[in-house]
């Protein structure tokens, strides 16, 4: 049985920060999410994650994934380090599992590697494998000391290695693989007898070399994917690498962005061929963008649904779905809960919240549609408001097709407005409309003769 374990006990202390640093996240994802969905890549059976103080944070963000935690006693009389970590999982080992370790806070890590590490694993009959990469600039890394028939002899720390030890490119990923019953018995023989005085997992390396058993080392390509983040600055670089990650994807797939370095699309968005994305557009969470569409600049697109050939500009669309060629900004908000049907238009300053917007109809300014039902082929005047709340309870409205709302009407919520009705401009509307009726609610003009002479304002 192949197991996974997680080691996100640590203090990041270097991300100054009262969260955990695996909770941090990149594009919108916590860190140690991306690591739990690599782990995918190895037909894993239990995925148990070493926590710290960090514990309940962490369970609560994760409470629907199938995981096991073991807690890490954290404080400053009590031991550290990786091999320490690990030990807190040992009961779930058994002797013929094989364990697969991986650090909390190595984001970029995909899937596939994970799968080819426990391939080379299986296929060398290695008892111990470490994933490892060749940096240009090692600092702060563990080293990679191998022998000469490439067999791997032990990982050596940053501040525990020799001048020569520093030389060496080749760098530990602190992702792994053993033989269940050997890493057991290892740990019970690590000590912290290093420049941190921690108990190192990568000396178990050592150990198992040691007793004549085979270690190996598994090399990647791209370096990125083992990048650890340990500070602010870190996760800034991991951010721009997934980002570049997934606009790569989109673009392989038929999407055209303008300017991919000020795009920021999360990763589970879908978006379809010949949608052409334009500079500073956000799209988050599972949002589905369909084709030709065209998202132009400045616009938010959070957890919604785009249909085909629709145009959005500068705008903010929450949770929401928009249905095909519809036309939304500059500068329309469109709230939670809301359904914009086809051909819709909504223009300049125009609010929609948990209401539907029936096909073919028009906002085109300044408008706000809170909590009501609209029908399709409706004229929303400019200034037009749905006055939903009374500043205790919501109601909604319902307004039939072809309706006509003139400008700077109020729709007193809850109210009923029949097919074909007609608001005059500036009426405030009570009551319902029936069918084909012309509402006109306000005074009527007077006009006082020569007035201002009188007054002897002129
Ligand atoms: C570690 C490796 C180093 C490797 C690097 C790759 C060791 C001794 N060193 O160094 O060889 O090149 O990762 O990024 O393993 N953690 C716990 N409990 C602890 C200490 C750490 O759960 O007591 C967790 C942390 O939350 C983190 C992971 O282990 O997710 C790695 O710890 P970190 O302190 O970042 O190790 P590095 O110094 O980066
Ligand atoms: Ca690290």
């Amino acid at each position: 049985m192949n197991i996974s374990i997680i080691l996100a006990a640590g203090e990041g202390t270097r991300m100054k920060s009262q969260k955990s640093k695996v909770l941090h996240e990149v594009c919108n994802k916590p860190i140690l999410e991306y690591v739990v969905d690599s782990s995918k890549g190895a037909d894993i059976k239990k995925n148990i994650i070493v926590v710290g103080d960090n514990e309940s944070s962490i369970k609560e963000k994760f409470e629907n994934k199938k995981l096991i935690f073991k807690r890490q006693p954290i404080g400053k009389d009590k031991p550290y380090g990786t091999g320490y970590a690990v030990m807190q999982a040992v009961d779930e080992i058994e002797d013929s599992s094989t364990v697969l370790i991986l650090y909390g806070d190595t984001p970029l890590i995909r899937e596939e590697t994970i799968e080819e590490l426990m391939d080379f694993h299986k296929e060398q009959g290695l008892d111990a494998t470490v994933l490892t990469a060749s940096l240009e600039n090692p600092t702060g890394y563990g080293r990679i000391v191998r022998a000469e028939d490439g067999s791997v002899i032990k990982i050596v720390e940053e501040r525990d290695a020799s001048e020569l030890e520093k030389e060496i490119k080749e760098i530990n990923s602190g992702i792994y693989c053993f033989n269940g019953k050997l890493l057991k018995d290892s740990l019970n023989e690590i000590n912290n007898n290093n420049a941190q005085n921690e108990y190192y997992v990568t000396d178990v390396i050592e150990i198992i070399k040691n007793k004549g058993y085979s270690v190996g080392g598994h090399k990647i390509e791209d370096p990125n994917e083992i990048y650890g983040v340990n500070s602010r600055l870190q996760l800034a670089s991991c951010e721009k690498i997934m980002r570049e990650r997934i606009n790569e994807k989109h673009m392989e797939n038929g999407v055209t962005l303008i300017d991919p370095d000020s795009t920021y699309i999360d990763g589970d968005v879908e978006i379809g061929q010949d949608s052409i994305i334009y500079p500073g557009v956000i799209i988050e969470g599972n949002s589905r963008i369909g084709k030709n569409c065209i998202i132009r600049q400045n616009t938010r697109i959070y957890k919604s649904d785009i249909g085909d050939n629709v145009y959005i500009e500068s705008s903010t669309i929450e949770e929401s779905l928009i249905e095909e060629n519809s036309d939304i900004g500059p500068y329309t908000h469109i709230r939670p809960n809301s359904k914009i049907r086809k051909n819709v238009k909504l223009g300049n300053f125009v609010e929609i919240k948990n209401s539907e917007i029936g096909e073919g109809t028009k906002a085109s300014h300044l408008a706000y549609v809170g909590d009501s039902d609209i029908g399709k082929d409706v004229n929303i005047g400019c200034g037009v408001v749905f006055v939903n709340y009374d500043g205790k309870d919501k109601f909604r409205s319902v307004v039939e097709d072809n309706v006509f709302i003139g400008c700077n009407s109020n729709i007193i919520s809850p109210v009923y407005i029949e097919k074909w009705a007609y608001i005059a401009a500036g009426s405030t509307i009570t009551d319902r409309v029936k069918e084909n009726d012309l509402a006109i609610a306000r005074s009527r003009q007077e006009n006082k003769e020569d007035w201002v002479t009188i007054k002897k304002f002129r």
